[in-house]
């Protein structure tokens, strides 16, 4: 049990991670909302001091539009004795024009009863909006009496990206260079892990971008690459492809210098040599490029006690997914749920006693 517990404590340390910052909520696809932090000011600056406590967290003010508004009213508002919450309007000297902090156009507007009428005229600096707890927008303009300043803010969490560096756009592959093993054939091996081989080299192309990657790398003089001579002395493509280019430094391969090839950097511009096998150099690989993948349920088996996620979490709230529970025919099944985390406005566990026609028993 204790190890476990370790091991779930582990997963959700690691599940955590990607989540929003403390004091936020995850909204729906990555996109986290929360107070961001206070100050105390005056209607003067609130909108600005806003703006600062907002951007250093790579977060925008409050910016509204139909969604935004219903969020922050119904689930955010606080009485006015806890303090202002400052909306991300600021005044445009120049057009005098209300814009929002995130310079998006001000297109939404509550009904006219919700908003005072200043919005509707030319705007004037030294002011700041703010969210009264019945829901209107209201202008502060008093810019003597100190008032405690909420900054609301909304971020969005970084979508991981497939790695690009050592990817070719052209030919879709990828070719990252993995540190040195203890010989040839652990690169090999290491490639394998990525699913790919130690890269074969077809063009000058190529040739030219496995050698910027060692480059970039600076660790070592050359790198491995997928070339190894057979028993006859002729070197071929561990991958199987053809020998349909070859790029050996003058010289080369020599013989007793070893069957394996090194793509080497430093004393040439990327010509290959012959080495020994047993040489500890890096590997310069070639994997396919990860495709963009797209959400599914994967129709998995999870053991007790693991941890799973809806597809696409927490970056897409878009793939509606069936658990099945199975127990043995008689038995009894005890359901705990330990931790939930979820798009808070999209995303939903309903709990049905059947796997079709059952009748809902949680929600
Ligand atoms: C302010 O308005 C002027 C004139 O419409 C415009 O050129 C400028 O980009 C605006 N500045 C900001 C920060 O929105
Ligand atoms: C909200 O409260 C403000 C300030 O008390 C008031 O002026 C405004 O009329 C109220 N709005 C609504 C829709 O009740």
């Amino acid at each position: 049990a204790q190890m476990w517990r370790l091991l779930t404590l582990f997963a959700l340390r690691q599940f955590v991670f990607c989540t929003c910052s403390e004091n936020f909520r995850l909204i729906k696809d990555g996109e986290c909302r929360g107070l961001g932090g206070t100050d105390v000011g005056t209607f003067a600056d609130a909108a600005f001091i806003t703006w600062f406590i907002c951007d250093e967290l790579i977060a925008t003010a409050m910016v509204f539009n139909f969604q935004h508004y219903y969020y922050w009213v119904n689930e955010e508002s606080v009485p006015l004795s806890d303090g202002y919450m400052i909306m991300g309007l600021l005044c445009n000297t120049t057009s005098r024009e209300w814009v929002w902090t995130d310079m998006s156009p001000l297109d939404y507007k509550p009904t006219k009863a919700y908003y005072d009428p200043a919005l509707d005229k030319p705007c004037v600096p030294g002011a700041s909006w703010y969210l009264h707890p019945n829901s209107s927008w209201l202008l502060g303009v008093n810019n003597k009496d100190p008032i405690n300043i909420l900054s609301f803010c909304t971020t969005q969490l970084e979508h991981p990206t497939p790695e690009d560096a050592g990817c070719d756009e052209e030919d879709e592959l990828c070719y990252p260079i993995v540190p040195s093993g203890e010989n040839w054939q652990d690169g090999e091996a290491t490639c394998k892990r990525f699913d790919g081989n130690l890269a074969s080299i077809h063009n000058k192309q190529e040739n030219n971008f496995v050698r910027r990657q060692a480059v970039a790398l600076y660790s070592s003089h050359a790198v491995f690459i997928g070339a190894k001579a057979g028993n006859d002395g002729v070197f071929q493509w561990i991958d199987g492809t053809e020998m349909d280019f070859v790029n050996w430094a003058p010289g080369y391969p020599k013989e007793n210098f070893g069957d394996c090839a090194a793509l080497d950097w430093y004393r040439t511009a990327g010509q290959w040599m012959n080495i020994d096998c047993n040489a500890k150099l890096p590997a310069a690989c070639m994997v396919n490029k990860a495709p963009d993948v797209v959400p599914a349920c994967t129709g998995q088996a999870y053991e007790e006690g693991a941890i799973f996620t809806s597809p696409g979490y927490p970056f897409s709230s878009n793939t509606p997914c069936e658990y099945l529970l199975e127990v043995p025919a008689g038995k009894q099944l005890q359901l705990e749920i330990i931790y939930l985390e979820s798009n808070e406005c999209c995303d939903s566990l309903v709990l049905h006693d059947a796997h079709q026609g059952g009748h809902q028993i949680a929600k």
